[in-house]
């Protein structure tokens, strides 16, 4: 293609190119009228700045079931949207993205399917993404690809545009080889990440999970962080992703956000610990663990309703897939037991709201509680965790951990650290954060803290692009503590 042809991004084309599975924008009702708004989330107010003003593209799709025409532009970030059929939604994104790499990277907590069908669907959207990404880039741009959903498009953009800097970051965990190597398509996918010149992980073990499977499967050579393949270097490496901590710090010390976090306990019955769990409804985030552990104390009488309430938030997620409407009815069956048997009148045991919260009431819910539950069997990072601690400007409160989500490698000096199988333990965690000494949960919530200013998304998005960019074989990423 010549480039100069480049039907956006201005007529050489923009010089950074992010591609998603899903657009920056979301489509929202606004007083009975459709329209486009900036989704809320780090990614993109860490990415908006470098993209602005006709810096940059964005790539993506617009979601299911949109009718309204994407911009062209929105908050000055170009937009190109790549549109899903009926069929590719059912196999690309339920299928083979949901339901065979999603479990397959998540320890296998469900079991992965394999349908050929579904990886014809992933190959074909994948090819469609890169097309876009090379009609639209300038000569020599560079180009930023994310996530489980796009693992082909590295290697199928540069045979088409060898010009790119191509850096590609998974969100979600890259699992051990023992599970990697189940997936019939592994050596496409690792040849498809390898089109790279940079491929980041949330940690250092999922870096090292790659670079092994790539030594093994397709005979890469090098060490975790420096892979050659195919006559090219490909570098490889941990770049633990943040929230936009500024933002969020102003909003939880919004005067009308801390009266509703003061009005959400008195809602609540004014206890005197309000636990809390935010979760995208998933089989991953151990909801069910939660609500069993919290379920035994209540019926242990180390918590009663006089004392203390949980609020659960199940965000709707990927609700055409049976596992996830399965989870739902077996959560919303425990919060029924649970409450049957341990609520009184007028209070609750726990508030358990299947819907999305907006910013400023999440912001509100993470001020008005004493202790977070963040317990999933396995996360890539998990960003409600670090929402807390930013959100947490007084230094109080508790935050209950999994030891196998990403955000317990940075915090696990200074939050309740906790296996989400072993409910003994969870029990024992979740006393832990109740009774916790105020001296103490402060000096915690203080190192917390200081960890989420120092590495916001701000200095992940720098990190990484500068990591891009560099020339040398050694990439100086944020430390990971172990
Ligand atoms: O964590 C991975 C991820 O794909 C996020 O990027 C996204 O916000 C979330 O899961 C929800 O996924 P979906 O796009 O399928 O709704």
């Amino acid at each position: 293609m010549d480039s100069s042809d480049a039907a956006s991004g201005g007529p050489a084309g923009a010089p950074l190119v992010v591609v998603a599975n899903r657009l920056p924008v979301r489509c929202v009702e606004h007083d009975g009228e459709m329209r486009w708004d900036l989704s809320p989330g780090g990614l993109v107010s860490a990415l908006t700045p470098a993209l602005a003003g006709g810096a940059g593209m964005w790539i993506g799709w617009p979601g299911d079931g949109v009718d309204l025409a994407v911009p062209a532009e929105h908050a000055g970030i170009e937009l190109r949207a790549v549109p899903l059929d009926d069929a590719e939604f059912e196999q690309f994104y339920l299928g083979f993205s949901n339901a065979t790499l999603w479990p397959l990277y998540h320890d296998a907590i469900r079991a992965p399917t394999f349908h050929r069908e579904w990886w014809y669907a992933y190959m074909s959207v994948n090819d469609r993404y890169a097309r876009a990404v090379a009609e639209a880039a300038a000569p020599g741009a560079t180009v930023w690809v994310h996530d489980y959903q796009l693992q082909l498009v590295p290697k199928i953009l540069r045979a088409m545009r060898p010009d790119l800097r191509i850096g590609f970051f998974l969100h979600i965990p890259f699992p051990p080889q023992e599970l990697f190597l189940q997936l019939p398509w592994r050596r496409p996918i690792i040849e498809g990440l390898l089109g790279a010149d940079l491929v980041g992980f949330q940690v250092q073990g999922a870096a090292s999970n790659f670079s092994r499977v790539a030594r093994r499967v397709v005979g890469a050579s090098g060490t975790d962080a420096v892979l050659d393949f195919d006559g090219r270097r490909v570098r490889v490496g941990a770049f633990p992703i943040s929230v936009d901590t500024t933002a969020l710090i102003k909003r939880a010390s919004d005067p009308a956000v801390q009266g509703r976090a003061r009005q959400i306990r008195e809602e609540l019955g004014s206890p005197d610990v309000v636990m809390l769990g935010v979760d995208r409804l998933d089989y991953t985030k151990g909801i069910d663990r939660r609500l069993i552990a919290v379920g035994e104390l209540f019926a242990e009488g180390f918590l009663s309703t006089s004392r203390a309430v949980l609020v659960q938030i199940g965000v709707p997620s990927r609700e055409e897939d049976p596992h996830y409407r399965r989870e739902r009815e077996h959560l919303e069956q425990l919060v029924g037991e649970i409450n049957g048997e341990h609520s009184s009148v007028g209070r609750s045991a726990i508030h358990y709201l299947y819907q999305s919260v907006e910013v400023d009431e999440l912001v509100a819910l993470y001020l008005a509680a004493d202790v977070m539950l963040v317990t999933p069997l396995r996360d890539g990072m998990n960003l409600v965790a670090k929402e807390y601690v930013a959100c947490r400007v007084d230094a109080t409160g508790a935050l209950v951990l999994s030891e196998f989500a990403g955000a317990a490698r940075e915090l696990r000096d200074a939050a309740i650290l906790v296996n989400p199988h072993d409910l003994d333990g969870l029990k024992q965690a979740i006393r832990h954060a109740v009774d916790l000494d105020p001296n103490e949960g402060t000096a915690r919530m203080r190192r917390m803290r200081r960890i989420v200013r120092r590495h916001d998304v701000q200095a992940w998005a720098r990190t990484f692009l500068a990591a891009l960019h560099a020339d040398s074989s050694h990439i100086s990423t944020t430390p990971d503590p172990g």
